[in-house]
């Protein structure tokens, strides 16, 4: 072969080589662009989005407490009081208003003086739930109060109804809130903490359809009753009253409480966890393909049908909607993380998982006139955890990165908005591409949150708002290349939001590119 010959075959190679990589590149994205459009009404106001929509849920359950939270305070892992400064710096940055404790079905098996006085003196018992390991007790009542100090964080204890008694639960809140002279005031003084506490919400039981005791609603409705009935406001500890509520779609549940008791509680609570298969199988939290994204996305959004049908039975009973719905058990759950104990439900948390949360929020923050709280399960190492530990190692999650963006909607006021999505469609089944919810706060910003479900299309989102002349826009955007994409301890910032900037300002409003599979969160300002 000639040298000339040699030298166009080389540039033939060269030239296809470049062709097929940039197909490859094309193919990536080769995605459409679908139109979404989204109008705001900033002179409707419709509720306040109340902060603690952005709470969380610490159970004893396999690394949530011991630990993901409490490592003693002899620990090499930097600590304060026992309870680890890594996992505590983070969890601070979320503004994190509330903390649910101590489950969940533990909850019903707690008995609160075995966790006060002397950790070597505590009483060992068995995690009759979580794998029936040794509880020791080392984390109890004052280092619960501790955690929660030390997040700025409001405590929201579950009081034990299946396994304790009224007088039990009574003499917690004496032990707790009372400012006088009483026998358990002087105890919790000699325990180290003579100010009295503040807990501004208590719960009377948890699952007690379930693992709470297996009971009717009706036998609950009379329980509640009697157990709410004992629990005084001490010194001026107000306690918001919540009761032990439904499960996905059991709406018989919420209408004999809400007929029966509506009027000795303040809040009423609502599990539904997002499970991509069934309790048997529930699929991996990291080897799935698209359609387990699309099955596990579809099965998400349905928190608003429930949400929305438990509303519509506490309206007939609650039309002003006094009683708040408490939604303190939500999230994806799939099977434990392989090689570990199955009864500590520990498992990755991936975009996916991001998407499930934005879009989660998005619906509550819709609601925010009926849910006045919710709890994501849970908060470090257990479910759809923010926060995973490794002995000394702590990595955050896509989905503590979803919290971080959305605090802005804390106490914000949402604003009336309508959108027409177009649709992301898997086989024959369909579900919208793109959710969103906008919020005006404090100082007078809106910020809009979206969701773009869809794996492989980019959302072009035309947002007009009414009453408000943005003039700036800016944002953040969580996504990645990998549907599955997650941090673990050996690549921990393999996922983090980046700058977004595909969005313009027109002048009615902006246009966005939501890239597929993302979350966007944007401020406009005046
Ligand atoms: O969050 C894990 C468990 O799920 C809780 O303990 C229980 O309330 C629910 O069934």
């Amino acid at each position: 072969m000639s040298q000339k010959s040699r030298y166009s075959l080389r540039l033939t190679v060269l030239l296809l080589g470049a062709f097929f990589s940039l197909s490859l590149l094309a193919g990536r994205s080769q995605g459409a662009v679908k139109s979404n459009q989204l109008f705001i009404d900033a002179g409707h106001e419709v509720a306040t989005i109340n902060k603690n929509i952005y709470g969380s849920f610490a159970e004893h359950l396999g690394g949530c407490i011991y630990g993901g939270f409490w490592v003693g305070e002899d620990s090499p892992i930097p600590n304060t009081r026992g309870i680890r400064n890594d996992v505590v710096g983070a969890l601070k940055k979320l503004n994190l208003p509330v903390l649910r404790w101590p489950g969940g079905c533990f909850a019903d098996m707690y008995h609160w003086r075995d966790g006060i006085g002397p950790r070597d003196s505590r009483p060992q018992r068995v995690n009759r739930h979580w794998g029936q390991v040794i509880e020791s007790n080392a984390f109890g009542t004052h280092e619960f109060m501790d955690l929660c100090e030390q997040l700025g964080t409001d405590p929201y204890l579950a009081g034990n109804v299946g396994s304790g008694t009224p007088q039990e639960m009574y003499d917690w809140v004496e032990y707790l809130t009372y400012p006088g002279e009483s026998q358990l005031a002087r105890l919790r003084a000699a325990n180290g903490h003579p100010e009295p506490w503040k807990v501004p919400f208590w719960g009377v039981g948890n699952e007690t359809w379930g693992c709470g005791g297996n009971m009717t609603p009706e036998y609950y409705a009379d329980l509640y009753r009697r157990y709410a009935t004992y629990l005084p406001g001490y010194g001026g500890n107000r306690i918001f009253r919540i009761a032990s509520g439904a499960s996905d779609f059991n709406y018989h549940w919420t209408e004999v409480l809400m007929q029966k008791a509506a009027r000795y509680m303040d809040g009423l609570s609502l599990h539904y966890y997002t499970v991509t298969g069934n309790w048997s199988h529930k699929g991996s939290a990291v080897d799935f393909n698209r359609d387990d994204w699309f099955t596990t996305l579809r099965k998400a959004l349905r928190m608003d049908e429930i949400v929305t049908r438990h509303s519509t039975v506490m309206d007939q009973y609650d039309p002003e909607k006094r009683v708040a719905l408490i939604v303190d058990e939500w999230g994806t759950w799939y099977d434990a993380m392989p090689g570990t104990n199955p009864a500590f439900l520990r498992q990755q948390n991936t975009l996916r998982d991001a998407l499930v949360a934005g879009s989660t929020l998005n619906i509550f923050n819709h609601h925010a006139d009926r849910v006045r709280m919710a709890n994501i399960a849970q908060i470090v190492n257990v479910l759809q955890a923010m926060i995973l530990t490794d002995g000394d190692q702590m990595i955050v999650t896509p989905t503590y990165y979803v919290f971080d963006m959305y605090k802005v909607h804390q106490d914000a006021r949402l604003l009336a908005s309508r959108l027409h999505s177009s649709d992301y469609t898997n086989g024959d089944e369909s579900i919208p591409m793109v959710n969103a919810s906008a919020s005006r706060d404090a100082n007078g910003k809106i910020h809009v949150s979206l969701c773009n479900l869809d794996p492989v299309n980019t959302a072009e989102v035309t947002c007009a708002i009414h009453g408000f002349q943005a003039r700036k826009v800016t944002g953040q955007v969580l996504t990645a290349d990998k549907m599955n994409a997650h941090n673990d301890f050996e690549s921990p910032d393999a996922i983090q939001p980046q700058t977004f900037r595909d969005t313009k300002i027109q002048s009615d409003g902006f246009t966005a590119n939501v890239p597929p599979k993302s979350v966007v969160v944007l401020e406009l300002s005046q």
